[in-house]
């Protein structure tokens, strides 16, 4: 059996295991994949000891998404631009090439809620890795524009900037953040800390969606509070199951139906 696994730090509660030997039940793929925590200090040492083992793949967890893109020898066009890689695949060269599978994860999830990104009027809040993964595929679905605020406005302007070539983006602070949107994305770790962006009441178009790119056995406080304010509010747990589908492909060649792995994940928070 091939050998797989996902690094983080820490890592113990990742749902990555459960996910992918779902994945391998459902396809035939006779795969082991398995939750490695790899030292702060040094994550090339973790990746070339798991491949001096046998292993052929891993996905990569927080903190070491910009340490994997560095050891790559080749890059996916996206993990290039996010700066960031979720998924090393080890080439019969013995190359190791990067992909982010965060990116179309989310755009995947949004379809399956029915989310139309073209013509759409996108916020995304916060302005860190996470949001600099996902920017490329919203930007190339077509949408009418993409807004990005955080509580550090520079950031939001400078990351607007790197992706201005793909479309209309402007980055800034919350406190003119704008209104009338149709999706509105939290890519802060805001949530993980019970915190609410400073948000004004008149956020969400008619029809809106809220996304937390967080997920919990509950509501976060940014998907209650768009609720509140009448938005269709959806957690991250679908577009982690996504990114997981996707990775899966890039290993296996064979794309897995998500709906049940997504539904007995749910089920078991
Ligand atoms: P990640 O990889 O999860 O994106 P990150 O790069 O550290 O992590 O980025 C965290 C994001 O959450 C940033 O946009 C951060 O805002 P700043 O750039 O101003 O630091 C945002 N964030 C974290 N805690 C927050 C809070 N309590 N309120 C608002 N934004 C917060």
């Amino acid at each position: 059996t091939d050998r797989y696994c996902v690094f983080g730090n820490p890592i113990a509660h990742s749902k990555s295991p459960a996910i992918h030997a779902a994945f391998a039940e459902q396809t035939g793929e006779g795969i082991d994949y398995t939750a490695i925590a790899a030292p702060l200090d040094d994550f090339p040492g973790a990746w070339r000891r798991f491949t001096a083992e046998g292993g052929r793949g891993a996905n990569v967890t927080v903190p070491f998404k910009e340490a994997a893109c560095r050891l790559c020898d080749t890059l996916s066009r996206r993990a290039q631009r996010a700066g960031a890689v979720n998924t090393l695949i080890l080439g019969g060269n013995g190359q190791t090439h990067g992909d982010t599978t965060d990116g179309v994860g989310l755009v995947r999830d949004l379809a399956r809620h029915g989310v139309n990104l073209a013509g759409a009027r996108i916020l995304v809040l916060g302005a860190g890795g996470a949001v600099r993964g996902v920017l490329e595929p919203l930007l190339t679905a077509g949408p009418l524009g993409v807004r990005i605020a955080n509580r550090t406005a520079a950031k939001a302007a400078a990351l607007a900037q790197d992706f201005a070539d793909l479309g209309d983006i402007e980055g800034g602070g919350f406190d003119d953040v704008g209104k009338g949107y149709d999706l509105v994305i939290n890519g802060t770790s805001a949530s993980l800390a019970g915190d609410l962006p400073p948000l004004p009441d008149d956020l969400f178009a008619p029809g809106a969606t809220a996304y937390d790119m967080m997920y919990g056995a509950e509501p976060t406080v940014f998907l209650r509070w768009a609720a509140e304010r009448g938005a269709l509010a959806v957690d991250g747990l679908g577009m982690l199951v996504e990114q997981a589908a996707e990775s899966f492909y890039q290993w296996r060649g064979r794309r897995p139906d998500t709906t049940p792995v997504l539904e007995a994940l749910r089920r078991a928070l």
